[in-house]
């Protein structure tokens, strides 16, 4: 079984959800929201598939924009029975710097809702590695725990980031040609500590690169792990598989 613990099936995304969805049959699906206004598609779409779970929350790059009643949304949604996580939350420097104390506010106070809920967070952070590790550090609780979206920071930072109870999502990037760095982490750090991502519809994994991504993609992230960690591709998917369910507490 194959779990992409990371995409987007907005409508907006996809001329044909329907045919997305069935490549994935037999599989799991977590979707997550990119904006507040996504929290009731998604709950739609857990609601309509039974291979689908969802995690939700408020981006940063909203952090001056969202409102009372997103929270409120949020808060409420965060009890669903397939809900089974906290995001993407986090920072981003990359798209403004100008309200970093901004960011920080509402990622603070998202991961005290984690802390609350007990739901795991699924943090995005771009260009924003120190603080986003320093801030996490400080307001999680200790049995909290969490995964790094489409984890960029180097194999050190990898190695003080799983001690913080939390697992780095691989997606399509480490197919890349010239990607050298997530290759050097997946073949340093043990697959004990990776979920499988694909980030559709963003992102698309070698030998699709450039066309639009979707959740099946999610073999050749395996595929690759595989051949940079010389094992076998079904005991990839077995490993991360299990995390996944740890990580998410899905009772399949
Ligand atoms: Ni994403």
């Amino acid at each position: 079984m194959m779990i992409d613990t990371h995409c987007h099936l907005g409508k907006e995304d996809y001329d044909n959800i329907e045919e997305v969805i069935k490549n994935m049959e037999n599989n799991i699906m977590i979707v997550s929201t990119a904006s507040p206004s996504d929290i009731k598609e998604v709950i739609d779409l857990c609601e309509k598939y039974d291979n689908i779970y969802g995690t939700i929350g408020i981006h940063p790059e909203f952090a001056n924009t969202y409102t009372k009643e997103d929270l409120e949304t949020l808060k409420k949604y965060l009890k669903h029975p397939k809900i089974v996580g906290l995001g993407e939350v986090g920072l981003d420097y990359h798209y403004t710097k100008d309200n970093k104390q901004k960011q920080q506010e509402l990622f603070i106070l998202q991961i005290e809702l984690a802390n609350i809920y007990h739901k795991p967070l699924v943090i995005h952070s771009r260009d924003a590695l120190e603080d986003t590790y320093n801030i996490l550090e400080k307001y999680k609780n200790k049995d909290l725990k969490g995964v790094m979206h489409c984890y960029s920071g180097d194999a050190s930072y990898a190695k003080k980031i799983i001690n913080l109870n939390m697992y780095l999502g691989i997606g399509g990037v480490l197919t890349f040609k010239n990607e050298k760095k997530l290759k050097e982490v997946v073949n340093s750090l043990s697959t004990k500590y990776f979920v499988l991502e694909t980030d559709s519809p963003y992102l698309t994994p070698e030998p699709f690169r450039g066309k639009k991504n979707e959740p099946v993609n999610i073999k050749y992230v395996a595929k690759k792990i595989a051949e940079i960690k010389q094992e076998d591709i079904g005991k990839i998917f077995e490993i991360t598989t299990n995390n996944a369910k740890r990580l998410f507490d899905l009772v399949l």
